[in-house]
């Protein structure tokens, strides 16, 4: 007995598959090349409009700038103002507080850093006097420390006025390439520039090391670790790398751990990449720039 559907008696969808086989390369054969051609280009925009693959962001330029942050829309919630600086001892150093037991022997007695050795640009300039004033911030936070003097001038500044703040670093500690040179007679240990130490040793000898806290990482690490954690500051400074692209990711994510009512402020309104992210975000948020001396103040 024969099955079913063996090549003498096909069965019958097989048969209607073959006749429509031969009806369509009768039709193609009739259809002239210009009319195939218009045909295939009609069905090419009909696929490409069906399955074109859908954008992640509208297309206005405020939205397309809006998206290109990195953190989160919104922050965890926040931890209070007297629990910040054990979050970032316990969140960054491990429980135990990096000031404890410094300068550890290999630095105090390798010559690694210097009694005090500062430097800095605008450190003391009177905004910090002006928002510290206006803001009365128990936390802030500064994107850019170098070797601390800035972060030291508003310590003594919060003290003066009676404020129990928290400052709050935030730098990678290694300058730039090329810092050597700035940094004359520091030490350089294996292509490492000592910087933190040496920020440490400052901090220590300004008797400011129960105001500061830090972090040593990259701005956008580390502001990505005060949004995880809720660690928000009353002042936010913006002092870190001066092009415009890490100017503008740097003020985007400040801004998303500002409290509330804060301040965003920051230096050297006058390099271009700064002025312009500055620009942007300012018309992009709908806030004004305030100029005091070489820093910008968003209000
Ligand atoms: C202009 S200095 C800060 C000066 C400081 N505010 C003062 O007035 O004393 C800039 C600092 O930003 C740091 N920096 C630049 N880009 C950084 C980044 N992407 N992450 C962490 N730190 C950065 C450098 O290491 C340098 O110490």
């Amino acid at each position: 007995m024969k099955s079913v559907g063996s090549p003498e008696t096909p069965p019958s969808n097989h048969r209607h598959r073959t006749q429509h086989r031969r009806l369509l390369s009768v039709a193609y054969q009739k259809v002239s090349t210009p009319t195939r051609f218009l045909i295939l280009l009609v069905l090419s925009f009909i696929l490409g409009y069906l399955f074109h693959a859908q954008p992640l962001v509208s297309q206005s330029a405020a939205d397309l700038l809006a998206h290109s942050t990195f953190l989160p829309e919104k922050c965890h919630n926040p931890v209070p103002a007297e629990n910040v600086r054990q979050t970032i001892i316990d969140r960054v150093f491990n429980h135990t507080s990096p000031w404890e037991g410094f300068p550890p022997k290999h630095v105090s007695s390798g010559g690694l850093i210097f009694k005090e050795w500062t430097k800095g640009w605008g450190s003391n300039a009177p905004v910090f006097e002006h928002l510290i004033q206006k803001a009365k911030p128990k936390t802030i936070i500064e994107v850019g420390t170098f070797l601390g003097a800035s972060a030291i001038h508003m310590v003594g500044l919060t003290r003066q006025m009676g404020l129990d703040t928290q400052v709050l670093c935030i730098d990678d500690f290694r300058g730039w390439p090329g810092y050597y040179d700035e940094g004359k007679g520091m030490q350089m240990v294996n292509g490492d520039v000592v910087m933190l130490y040496q920020f440490m040793q400052n901090v220590v000898r300004a008797n400011a090391s129960d105001s500061i806290m830090f972090l040593p990482f990259s701005t956008n690490t580390a502001l990505g670790g005060l949004c995880d954690w809720g660690v928000y500051g009353d002042l936010v400074e913006v002092d870190a790398a001066h092009d415009f692209h890490s100017a503008w990711v740097d003020i985007n994510n400040a801004y998303k751990v500002l409290k509330p009512g804060g301040i965003l402020f920051g230096h050297d309104i006058v390099w271009v990449g700064v002025r312009k992210a500055v620009e942007i975000f300012a018309r992009l948020h709908g806030f004004k720039i305030a100029i005091d001396g070489e820093h910008w103040v968003l209000y």
